[in-house]
Parts: C-alpha cells; sequence; structure tokens
C-alpha cells in the first residue's frame, strides 16, 4: 500500500542534448564556458575510433588544448582514477570530459571527484555515507555516451573496483552530475553486435528493474514503460541492422532507463553484479543471460505490474510468463546465452556468488524480499 503521508525526493536530470551531430556542438560549449583546457577521458579502444579522432580534431581546430587519458582497466580499478587525477593536475586542465561507455564515463566522474577531494578515494563511499565528504568544488563535467546500456552519462555515481580485490564501489554525490550531455547516436553506428546486445539488455533490465521497484514514483515509472517500448522496437535492428532511428532509440531508452532506476533497482543486478566481480563478465551480458530468471521471481503478487510490462512489449498475452518467454526469445534473437553454464559459470561457483549477491546493494529495492536462498535457487535455474 503506498503511504501517501511520506514526502519523497524525485530528481531529474540536466541539459540532454540528444540527436545524429550532437557532438558537434562540443567545442563552442566548451568555449562559450571559458572552457580551453579539458581532460578527455575515454578507454583505450575508444580512443583509436575514428569518431574520436574527428572529436578530438573538432576542438584543435577551435584552438581548444586536449589532454587525452585512457589508460583504464575494463572494470575500471582505484589506481585507473589515482593515475587520471595526476594527469589533470599535472597538465593544468580546466574540466573533464567522459567519452565511451559505462566504464569510461565512471572512471571520468571519479576523477570529477578525485580533482579536489585528497581523502582516500573509497572514503567517498556512498554505502558508508561518503557523500557527506564531498564539500569542495568540482570542475567543469560533460558525458558524451557511445554505448547505449549503462546510461551513467545521467547518473551521479560512478562505480570503481578495489585494485586487489576487485570489489565494486560506489562513489555517490549530485555533485557528480554531468553539467551537459551530448547524446549523438551517431557515434553508436559502428557498435559491434555482441557489445550493442549485451549494453541494449543492460538498459532494457534497468527499465525493467526501476519499474518493478518499491517506492512511489509515477514519473519513473512513465519513463520506465516507454523505455521498454523503445527497446523492445528497436534492439533486434540494433544487432543485426543498425540504422540511425535504431540507434536512436536505443540511445534515448538507455538515458531513460537510468533516470528510472533512481527509484531503484532489484534482484538482476544483484544477480548479475557479482558475476562481474568474480568471473570478469561484462555487465550488460550478466543482466542479460540473469534477467529472465529474476524477473520470473517477481510475478508472484505483482501481477498487475507485469500486466502494464506486457502491454509496453506488445505482447498478446497479458501476463507475466509470456513477459520470461519474451525475453528468453529476445536473447535468442540478439545471439547473447541464456544460461548460466554457457557464460562459464559453474555449480562450484554458486555458494559464493550466492553470498555476494546477498551482500549487494540493489536487491533491497526489489519489490519483494530476496533470500539467500532465493539467489542459490535462481542461480541454480539459469546455470
Ligand atoms: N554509473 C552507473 O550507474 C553504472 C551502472 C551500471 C554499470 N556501470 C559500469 O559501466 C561499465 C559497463 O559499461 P558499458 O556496458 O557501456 O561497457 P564498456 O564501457 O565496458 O564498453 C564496452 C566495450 O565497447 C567498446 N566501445 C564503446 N563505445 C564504442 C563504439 N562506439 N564503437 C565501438 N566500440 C565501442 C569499449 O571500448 C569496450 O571495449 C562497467 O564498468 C559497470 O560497472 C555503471
Ligand atoms: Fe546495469
Amino acid at each position: 500500500m503506498t503511504d501517501f503521508n511520506t514526502i519523497r525526493q524525485y530528481n531529474f536530470p540536466t541539459i540532454i542534448r540528444f540527436g545524429a551531430g550532437a557532438v558537434n556542438e562540443l567545442p563552442d560549449h566548451l568555449l562559450k564556458n571559458g572552457l580551453h583546457k579539458p581532460l578527455i577521458v575515454t578507454d583505450p579502444m575508444v580512443s583509436q575510433l575514428g569518431f574520436f579522432k574527428n572529436i578530438l580534431d573538432s576542438l584543435t581546430a577551435k584552438s581548444i588544448s586536449v589532454e587525452v587519458f585512457s589508460d583504464i582497466h575494463k572494470n575500471p580499478v582505484k589506481t585507473d582514477v589515482l593515475k587520471g587525477g595526476d594527469v589533470f593536475a599535472a597538465t593544468g586542465r580546466d574540466s573533464i570530459i567522459g567519452i565511451g561507455g559505462g566504464a569510461a564515463m565512471d572512471v571520468a566522474r571519479a576523477i570529477v571527484l578525485r580533482v579536489n577531494h585528497h581523502r582516500d578515494l573509497f572514503d567517498y563511499d556512498d554505502l558508508i555515507g561518503g557523500d557527506q565528504y564531498v564539500t569542495e568544488e568540482v570542475p567543469y563535467f560533460i558525458t558524451i555516451p557511445t554505448t547505449s546500456g549503462t546510461g551513467s552519462e545521467v547518473g551521479r555515481s560512478a562505480i570503481i573496483s578495489e585494485d586487489d580485490t576487485h570489489r565494486k564501489r560506489i562513489l555517490f554525490s549530485p555533485k557528480l552530475l554531468a553539467k551537459i550531455i551530448f547524446a549523438d547516436p551517431l557515434l553508436t553506428l559502428e557498435l559491434p553486435p555482441f557489445i550493442t546486445a549485451a549494453t541494449g539488455m543492460d538498459a532494457l533490465t534497468h527499465n525493467l528493474e526501476a519499474f518493478l521497484a518499491k517506492g512511489f514514483h509515477p514519473m519513473a515509472d512513465g519513463i520506465a514503460l516507454e523505455g521498454i517500448s523503445l527497446i523492445n522496437e528497436s534492439i533486434v535492428a540494433a544487432v543485426n541492422k543498425p540504422d540511425l532511428a535504431s540507434r536512436s532509440k536505443m540511445m534515448i531508452a538507455s538515458l531513460m532507463g537510468a533516470v528510472a532506476f533512481q527509484k531503484g533497482l532489484g534482484v538482476v543486478h544483484s544477480l548479475a553484479h557479482p558475476l562481474s566481480s568474480l568471473l570478469d563478465t561484462h555487465h550488460g551480458l550478466a543482466n542479460a543471460v540473469n534477467l529472465p530468471y529474476g524477473i520470473r521471481f517477481n510475478i508472484a503478487g505483482f501481477e498487475d505490474r507485469f500486466i502494464k510490462i506486457a502491454k509496453a512489449l506488445q505482447l498478446q498475452e497479458e501476463t507475466g510468463e509470456a513477459v520470461v518467454n519474451h525475453l528468453f526469445e529476445l536473447n535468442k534473437q540478439i545471439g547473447l546465452p541464456t544460461t548460466l553454464g554457457a557464460i562459464g559459470v559453474k555449480e562450484e561457483h554458486i555458494e559464493t556468488l550466492s553470498n555476494l549477491a546477498f551482500a549487494d546493494f540493489c536487491h533491497p529495492n526489489n519489490p519483494k524480499p530476496v533470500s539467500r536462498e532465493d539467489f542459490k535457487k535462481l542461480y541454480l535455474e539459469a546455470i
């Protein structure tokens, strides 16, 4: 039952410039704001791509000094952030631009924090109340997504792992929100099919879990349902035969997922996170495989929510089971595996995975409680 005597906070993000060619506005935007020396944070792969070089050229053509930092891991670690912070200071930068997928944008955001905050990086961990130490100003921050998945471009947090244990920590503060986002679907035109599929299913998981999450947040719910619908109508085309329309819908829907998940995530993300820590599985792939199993866990008691999801997916049969079957089918259509066994998970991993999943920060927002035993059962079903 919704408690209408409670006061809630709804946060909606910053300026989003969305559309084909939006990134061309970057140089003038910097100059208009008196910024001439950005640190560009990306990953080693993206730094080699044609569009990235074009962005650099467009900046240098306007006499903007660029410094690129791309020395980051696939699942970024603390030393990546410290190195980036040193480069910012040593080269006298005045702003930070994160260009790439969630990994690059998260490192960029963590460097934004690092520049004027010099306690141990993990003192700022949100789960131990770290955002109270985010007291100083932060440099001007811009994000430019090049995958359609995490929605980190509109986020206020950065997920950074410990170097030795690979445990994921969350740095969070509203100050870490980008001042402006240039979301240009043309940057994703060449995204390979597997990355499109995995990151796209991450975005679908965000929208689905946000819609189902506990709490009264009709604004997030509305955004999530439209996000589900957009991904459903474009993900197969984006993977198998991409064009501007499918890439545009995926990009806006991934951003919508991250706006919606301020409401919370749930059991699927808690099943997925330990796979990345323990087996280095890509975040989107881990969600994709766990999604139908985790969502099925939520049907009983929430049938009315599943009718709305089935409508957004335009299913003939408006039931939770039909939604689950559709998700299995979708994974197959976009070439992703449908069992954990197919991505290297073995029965001997399940005990550790279940402990980690139970300790994860996402499932307290799941519409129904999830026990350690539930996690074990779900992993066993999915294997
Ligand atoms: N901040 C958040 O709210 C949040 C939420 C979920 C996950 N994350 C983090 O995000 C990361 C995952 O992000 P992701 O799924 O975007 O993957 P990613 O950033 O790891 O990118 C996946 C791969 O795609 C490549 N790539 C990126 N753009 C490309 C392009 N346009 N063309 C060709 N290749 C391109 C990258 O080089 C990389 O190899 C994880 O580190 C995860 O922890 C953050
Ligand atoms: Fe995610």
